[in-house]
């Protein structure tokens, strides 16, 4: 769908069809042909959250390599971290093409891919075959077809533990029928219950303890924001990734595609996603990390994300837009937000405008 190569290809890769643009992108990337970063990042974009260093904090959103076919490769580009996945126990093919839209007078996309993933053991045996010095997280789903989706997870978790930087469990995306179900205050106690029972199993085994993240909706209704946080902060979960896409259609100005099933992506998504953000940095009192992630397609999409209340952030459907010049054109943005702030580093700028996001109807 994306990016791949250089903004040079961007052109052309838009003359394809979106799933076909995307497997061009990550063949090149397999291939060796994409930008690298060759200077070492500004140290005023490092930082250090829980047990792990990030040289920036520009990642890659889950989806765009599902399969962890490529993170060294992210990394290598200029990303601070890579999100692998969604990965399911088992492959699945997911749902029929066309699938994925874009919308370009919206700078969005729709896509309703519904976890097409090879499945953990295929991607296991690349992830332990990664040299790469950088995160990688891995973001973990359940099969359409299973009838103890808290028992994917589970074991996802079991089977990425020893490869994961951190792991993100994607209970969010709107593609796989009744999944969104799992935010709901009880059904998350569950999960994060059986969850943080097998971390501990595992770190007793002698696993490394990975960070926990877990990604929410834009679209949780308003009196379950409090709730939800309530059992992240009681479970001890490491952090939280907002947002993943939407159902919301309101404002486009595209005609092509508004009507087409599965999750909105892109600048349609900055607003809302960054107001819950915002709401959940001011609820959690800024204790738990929290990825901001949802239309950032400029530094100051990105700048605004991090003032909302975002430790990291992380980019997909900009990058197809854009072209993969947009983070280094966000680090730039970033550091003459640190200059302009007066203050030292990235960190001073985390949350700086969260009450005005939160308040933002
Ligand atoms: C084509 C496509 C596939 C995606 N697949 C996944 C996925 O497998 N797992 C997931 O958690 N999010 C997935 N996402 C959601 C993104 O990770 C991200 O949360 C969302 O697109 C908002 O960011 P953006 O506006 O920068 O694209 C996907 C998004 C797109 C556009």
């Amino acid at each position: 769908m994306i990016t791949g190569l250089t903004d040079f290809a961007m052109p052309f890769l838009r003359t394809l069809d979106p799933e076909r643009a995307h497997e061009i992108t990550l063949r090149a990337m397999e291939a060796g042909l994409y930008p690298r970063q060759c200077e070492a990042d500004d140290p005023r974009l490092a930082q250090k959250i829980g047990v792990l260093d990030f040289p920036n904090p520009i990642g890659i959103a889950a989806g765009f390599d599902k399969d962890a076919r490529v993170p060294a490769a992210i990394l290598d580009s200029g990303f601070g971290f890579a999100e692998v996945g969604t990965l399911t126990p088992r492959p699945q093919t997911g749902n029929p093409t066309p699938r994925v839209f874009r919308l370009p007078d919206d700078g969005a996309m729709i896509n309703r891919l519904g976890f097409n993933n090879e499945g953990h053991e295929a991607a296991l045996a690349r992830l332990k075959g990664v040299k790469a010095r950088g995160v990688i997280g891995v973001n973990i789903g359940a099969n359409k077809d299973s009838t103890d989706r808290e028992a994917d997870y589970v074991a996802g978790l079991e089977a990425f533990s020893s490869v994961a930087d951190y792991l993100t469990v994607n209970i969010s995306s709107p593609n796989t029928p009744g999944l969104r179900d799992l935010q709901a205050p009880k059904e998350l106690d569950h999960l994060l219950s059986r969850l943080m029972a097998k971390r501990a199993e595992l770190v007793e085994a002698g696993v490394p303890q990975r960070p926990i993240a877990v990604k929410l909706s834009p679209d949780i209704a308003d009196d379950d924001i409090a709730p939800i946080c309530e059992k992240i902060m009681a479970h001890g979960v490491d952090g939280l990734i907002i947002s993943n896409t939407t159902l919301a259609r309101a404002g486009l100005k595209a005609r092509d595609h508004v009507n087409e099933a599965g999750g909105l992506s892109g600048a349609p998504l900055y607003e809302p996603s960054t107001r819950l953000l915002a709401k959940v940095y001011v609820l959690t009192k800024g204790q738990i990390p929290l990825i901001g992630v949802g239309g950032i397609n400029s530094g100051e999409t990105a700048l605004g994300k991090i003032e909302a209340g975002a430790s990291l952030i992380q980019l997909y459907t900009g990058l197809v837009y854009e072209g993969p010049g947009l983070v280094g054109r966000i680090k730039t943005a970033l550091l003459s937000g640190i200059e302009r702030a007066g203050v030292n580093s990235i960190t001073d700028l985390i949350g700086t405008r969260s009450h005005d996001w939160a308040a933002k109807i």
